[in-house]
């Protein structure tokens, strides 16, 4: 199927750029919309801005690298000002579906230590519950795989091995696997959440509740402007 827009990328992504300004820390998210942010901030930085870039993946560290933006680790700052990143589903609390990118743990520290954490998404991405159009990646450690596999069909979802082109699982950055894991549209999310969590092996989910403070939506033309 055919990607985003570039265009309706690039007009989310000049409209978080229009919230940094020099002297931020900025945590650098994963996926083409934050491609197009991380493009479109090498140019800023090119022209004079200073901020400073935490990536949530190597695959945006090499290009923050090749945009000339300069990178650090967590261990070199404290809070961040703003996190920038894609979302795979959005609700209109704010909810949000990561991880089809599989970055989704370091992209929820990173996240977590920024004092705004501004999603970029186009519209289909919108949904009034969660589970609606993407199943919820878990990260799991391969030791657990086959028994997270039963306990997350036990909870009534439809796991699977997330698998690279040439059949073998993927591996994220932490060397680690991704159960997606369909659950169909959820009235509780939160409940859900906990409930993948307490199953030893589970790492992480693909759930972003109560963490984004805005989202801007590329709605043809313009862009819309959610928040809490
Ligand atoms: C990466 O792990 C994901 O959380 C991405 O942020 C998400 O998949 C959105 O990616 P796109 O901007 O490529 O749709």
């Amino acid at each position: 199927t055919a990607g985003p827009d570039p265009s309706d990328l690039d007009r989310i992504a000049n409209a978080a750029l229009a919230r940094v300004e020099s002297g931020m820390l900025l945590g650098l998210g994963t996926g083409r919309a934050s491609e197009a942010f991380i493009r479109r901030l090498g140019e800023r930085v090119r022209r004079g801005l200073q901020i400073k870039g935490v990536a949530t993946s190597e695959r945006s560290e090499a290009l923050a690298r090749r945009e000339n933006i300069p990178t650090v680790s967590l261990e070199e700052v404290e809070r961040l000002h703003v996190a920038v990143d894609g979302a795979d589903e959005v609700t209109p609390d704010l909810g949000l579906i990561k991880g089809l990118g599989g970055a989704l743990l370091r992209e929820r520290v990173v996240a977590y230590e920024a004092a705004q954490f501004i999603i970029l998404v186009t519209p289909e991405k919108l949904v009034e519950k969660l589970g609606s159009r993407v199943p919820i990646p878990i990260e799991v450690v391969p030791f657990a795989v086959t028994t997270a596999t039963r306990h997350l069909t036990a909870l009534g979802g439809k796991p699977a091995i997330r698998k690279n082109a040439d059949g073998y699982p993927f591996q994220t950055d932490n060397h680690n696997w991704i159960l997606d894991t369909a659950f169909g549209p959820m009235d509780a999310p939160a409940a859900v959440d906990a409930r993948i969590r307490s199953i030893p092996g589970v790492v992480d989910t693909g759930l972003f509740l109560d963490m984004a403070t805005l989202v801007l939506v590329a709605d043809p033309g313009a862009v819309r402007e959610l928040t809490r």
